[in-house]
């Protein structure tokens, strides 16, 4: 394929507009938090619909975007996702867990029940997708790169994105989530990555009191 180039259109800030900005969105993201209890208050679809497209302009390997976010609203579907979820982490927490992850897990208070799976009005199932098809042979399959990298760098911006939007979310892995695949009938080529239930914080929403790592520790 020809190499095409144009200009990039940089916006180049003054010194104190870079400060300013930087200092909004740090103080801003330093409210984040992940919230397991949410709300059943509806959220306009146009600010999932926003914050997917901010994860989609994110960076991938070779610009093969090798994600999927998949938007569930429909009651029916949240409760199959439900019972699928509680089912999978009740042999978590009953027998597959080892006693060191339990204890790491001790301060979440979390246990196999999922209530938020239905509480929260959408739940965006990121997907990863291994490899691509070409649309004119969907038999030949075209590589991706860096997939987890990629996909890890887009459900960051969708965080962020959803933060700044003014909602809560929650991070979810209720492992294997190929239960996923089957309820939302993807492709072969698609594969679980993460479960985001996204919604208001129920008004009594608790949040473990955990500290985050020092800046002489990360920097
Ligand atoms: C990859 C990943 C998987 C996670 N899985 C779960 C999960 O299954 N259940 C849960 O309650 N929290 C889960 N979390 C949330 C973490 O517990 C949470 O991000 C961490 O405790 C820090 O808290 P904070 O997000 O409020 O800063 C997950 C987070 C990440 C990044």
């Amino acid at each position: 394929m020809a190499t095409s180039l144009r200009l990039f259109d940089f916006q180049r800030l003054e010194p104190d507009q870079q400060r300013l900005q930087l200092a909004e969105f740090k103080d801003r993201m330093l409210r984040r938090r992940t919230v397991r209890h949410f709300s059943d208050e509806a959220v306009p679809y146009e600010l999932i619909e926003g914050a997917v497209a901010v994860a989609g302009s994110a960076p991938s390997g070779a610009n093969m975007q090798p994600w999927r976010f998949v938007v569930v609203s429909d009651p029916a579907i949240k409760r199959d996702v439900r019972i699928a979820a509680e089912a999978e982490e009740r042999q978590n927490y009953e027998q597959r867990f080892p006693a060191e992850y339990l204890e790491a897990l001790e301060p979440f208070a979390t246990d196999w029940h999922k209530p938020f799976l239905e509480t929260a009005p959408y739940l965006i199932v990121v997907f990863r997708i291994d490899y691509g098809l070409d649309p004119e042979r969907s038999t030949r399959k075209v590589k991706h790169y860096f997939v987890n990298e990629s996909v890890g760098i887009a459900t960051g911006f969708l965080i962020a994105a959803l933060h700044i939007a003014g909602l809560a979310s929650l991070t979810h892995t209720p492992t294997p989530m190929s239960f996923l695949s089957k309820i939302l009938k993807r492709p072969a080529n698609e594969r679980p990555f993460l479960l985001i239930p996204v919604g208001y914080p129920a008004s009594d929403a608790t949040v473990p009191d955990i500290p985050k790592k020092r800046m002489d520790e990360i920097l």
